[in-house]
């Protein structure tokens, strides 16, 4: 395994691989900030012949079996182009996993032209929470699963892409049918994570399953105001009882017995528990020993062509059916820029 970026992402993935010592060997770390890389570096105890200032000389030299790039999500593509050149077998990077349909599109096709098993770390997946969730759906005691909730209060770039994939994982990745939705507010198409400021969206899937979603400050609140990040929630209706998970540990269920509960907190998780497991499960990929990862970069696509198709059902007012033809469609990030009037925050 190579990694680029050992920024607050980069670190976490990098302890991750640290940690499962018997099943990666780390062979090259690289940052263009040599300051961050020799910190890390040094606080890891890991010696100055792994580390790189050049993502393409590391691979050359290195020739690594997997390729991780934990960079913002203006490098995408020219990463991904970088592992196929260098013939990686695995890939793992950030969300989102792409700035615009087409790039998604090329990095999920050059995935599977290449037999590349790729990852993007949406691990929310692995929390108890959405775990214990997760659990009581397949267990039956919830009944049939008939609609599944999102809501976070960050952006469609920063954790809209994640719960877009969590609303595919809670749905056994049943393809969407159609999509409606609302857009508004174009400051943060100026972000790094470019987005419109809020984002609701309605999806029917072939299994008959909907999804309603929101994501941005307006979208409906579940913690104290201090804890932004964390303050997003995943909820399954099904046909005898509803659950629903937060990041931050809590978690609930209402079926024949009321069941709940505080798990472990987010802080308690992130780091030694959700990116492990998520590349336990990418180790597990590549030795054959389960079919698909379940952060697998083709679900991932699905789920960024699903938001773009509430984005243009915002933009021309219809009914958008998928899939898209990346091809045809217009740059639906661009045509925000154009088209979306200013809408600064207001707080309340
Ligand atoms: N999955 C999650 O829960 C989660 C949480 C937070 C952030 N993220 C995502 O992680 C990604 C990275 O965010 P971050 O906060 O770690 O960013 P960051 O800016 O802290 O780190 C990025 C690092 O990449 C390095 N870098 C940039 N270009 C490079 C290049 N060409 N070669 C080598 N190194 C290069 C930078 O120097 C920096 O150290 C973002 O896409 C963000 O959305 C994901």
């Amino acid at each position: 395994m190579a990694q680029v970026g050992v920024g607050a992402r980069g670190k976490i993935h990098a302890d991750a691989l640290l940690q499962l010592s018997d099943r990666y060997d780390l062979v090259g770390l690289c940052d263009i900030d040599a300051g961050r890389l020799r910190a890390y570096a040094a606080a890891k105890g890991l010696p100055d012949g792994l580390l790189y200032a050049d993502a393409e000389r590391m691979l050359a030299e290195t020739r690594p079996e997997v390729f991780c790039f934990a960079t913002l999500p203006d490098l995408r593509l020219p990463m991904v182009e970088l592992g196929v050149r260098h013939g990686v077998r695995g890939l793992s990077f950030e969300k989102p996993m792409a700035n615009s349909l087409r790039e998604a599109w090329a990095i999920a096709r050059l995935c599977r032209d290449h037999g590349i098993r790729g990852v993007v770390s949406h691990q929310h997946k692995y929390l108890t929470s959405f775990q214990n969730c997760r659990r009581l759906l397949d267990s039956g005691a919830l009944g049939r699963l008939e609609r599944v909730e999102a809501t976070c209060q960050a952006w469609l770039g920063q954790l809209g892409t994640h719960y877009m994939d969590y609303v595919l994982w809670a749905n056994g990745g049943s393809r969407a049918k159609w999509a409606v939705g609302h857009v508004h507010g174009r400051e943060l198409l100026a972000d790094s994570h470019p987005s419109p400021n809020y984002t609701m969206g309605h999806v029917e899937f072939e299994n008959g399953v909907r999804a309603w979603f929101e994501f941005g400050r307006l979208s409906a609140s579940h913690m104290a105001r201090g804890k932004f990040w964390l303050d997003d929630r995943l909820t399954l209706y099904c046909s005898r009882g509803h659950a629903w998970a937060d990041a931050d540990g809590r978690w609930g269920a209402v079926a024949s017995e009321t069941l709940g509960g505080e798990g472990p907190t987010w802080a308690e998780q992130e780091p030694t528990r959700l990116q492990p497991l998520y590349y336990a499960e990418l180790a597990d990929w590549l030795d054959g020993a389960i079919d698909r990862h379940s952060c697998d970069v083709q679900m991932a696509y699905h789920g960024y062509e699903i938001l773009n198709a509430v984005c243009l059902s915002a933009l021309d007012h219809v009914r958008v059916d998928l899939p898209l033809d990346p091809a045809s469609v217009p740059d639906v990030f661009a045509r925000m820029r154009r088209e979306l009037p200013e809408c600064p925050e207001r707080e309340e």
